[in-house]
């Protein structure tokens, strides 16, 4: 198939385009390049031994999008393309809905009009919100407790919405759990700019000596050692969901449909802090400080739905995780 990845130079559109390819798709990216660069599209087909197409050019450009599905006969789309910093989207709710809700209209009203009705979306764990129980089945209620996760939650609505209007529409939503990792080969990986929100990619700026100690946020949670537990998955096992969902979509019967993609095991932070140090040989210096304001104890996937229909199952385990994300920090020391 003739695929559009938006935001196909991120963190996990990047992955994906390697799978996809190597699949034997097409793979044309599009990218605004707000929290991406260029060359990674340079690296994507340093690993595929194929040249990719970049177009630079922003999702909410609905005539642009337009005319990018009907010069290369796009087929389907998956839809990385959005901001994502939970902290960034209190201080700034209008770029969130902006960004991601707009986002979200145009690219679809851009589809609509080309005919394009096979679509998988980047969703994310955080519209379960507070856990009611683990692990979190699909059917588990959903209530975003920041404007990150209701961008997607309000996202995930209106494709509800558009499959219920049309029946012709094929629409993989996938709620991700915690995606960690780099490619195999080094090239590509997960490089935030500035100081890293997320625990892995600080705990690589640690190992790096770029930063001097990981903060552990609490350790007085309701887990085994009191520090927060998550469902930690390799980039490429999620980037392999989306060649399934693409897959699953050319047979399936029903217009919209959603899907957890998780290990469905979980780890808390002093887990991965000794996974880490095994796989590397690196120590990771920490201390203990407050909780970070709206997290949860814990949180990890059911993953029975993705396994039974899309064929789908995390083949990675965490030491993994763990090595490819050094490789890859290591890389830029
Ligand atoms: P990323 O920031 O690395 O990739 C997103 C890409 O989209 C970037 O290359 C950015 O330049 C581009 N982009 C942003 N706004 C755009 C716009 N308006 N038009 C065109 N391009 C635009 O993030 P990622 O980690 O690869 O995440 C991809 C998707 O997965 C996002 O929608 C994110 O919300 C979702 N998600 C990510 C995680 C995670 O932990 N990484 C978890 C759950 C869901
Ligand atoms: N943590 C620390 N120190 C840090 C960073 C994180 O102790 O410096 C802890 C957190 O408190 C949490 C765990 O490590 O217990 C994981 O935190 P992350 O920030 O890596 O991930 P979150 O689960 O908070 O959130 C991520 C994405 C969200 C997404 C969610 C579910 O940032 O956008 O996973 O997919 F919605």
């Amino acid at each position: 198939m003739n695929i559009l990845l938006t935001g196909g130079a991120g963190y996990i559109g990047s992955h994906t385009a390697v799978v996809l390819a190597q699949a034997g798709h097409h793979v044309v990216l599009l990218d605004n390049l707000c929290n991406s660069q260029a060359s990674v599209v340079t690296r994507i087909g340093r690993i595929t031994g194929q040249a990719h197409p970049l177009e630079v050019c922003d999702v909410r450009e609905t005539a642009r999008v337009q005319h990018i599905l009907r010069q290369y006969n796009i087929q389907a789309v998956v839809h990385f393309a959005g901001l994502k910093a939970v902290g960034e989207s209190v201080q700034q709710p209008l770029a969130y809905f902006n960004a991601n809700v707009s986002g979200a209209i145009s690219l679809l009203e851009a589809m609509q009009a080309e005919g394009v009705r096979k679509l998988v979306f980047s969703s994310s764990a955080t519209v379960y919100g507070q856990p009611q129980y683990l692990p979190l089945d699909e059917d588990h209620p959903t209530g975003a407790i920041n404007p990150y996760g209701r961008t997607k939650l309000h996202i995930e609505e209106m494709l509800q919405d558009l499959a219920a209007s049309d029946a012709t529409w094929r629409i993989a939503i996938l709620r991700y759990f915690n995606p960690v990792g780099a490619h195999e080969s080094g090239l590509i990986g997960e490089d935030p700019s500035g100081t890293p929100n997320n625990l892995m990619p600080y705990i690589a700026r640690v190992a790096a000596g770029k930063l001097p100690y990981l903060n552990v946020w609490g350790d007085d949670y309701a887990t085994p050692d009191g520090t927060g537990v998550r469902d930690y998955i390799h980039v490429m096992d999620l980037a392999e969901g989306h060649r399934a969902a693409l897959d699953y979509l050319n047979h399936s019967t029903l217009p919209c449909e959603v899907f957890n993609l998780g290990t469905g095991k979980g780890y808390s932070v002093l887990d991965m802090i000794q996974a880490f140090e095994l796989a590397t040989g690196k120590r990771i210096p920490f201390q203990v400080g407050p909780r970070r304001s709206g997290d949860v104890a814990a949180c990890y996937a059911d993953n029975q739905k993705a396994a039974m229909k899309l064929a789908w199952h995390a083949q990675h385990q965490l030491g993994q995780m763990c090595q490819s994300t050094w490789q890859f920090e290591s890389g830029y020391l």
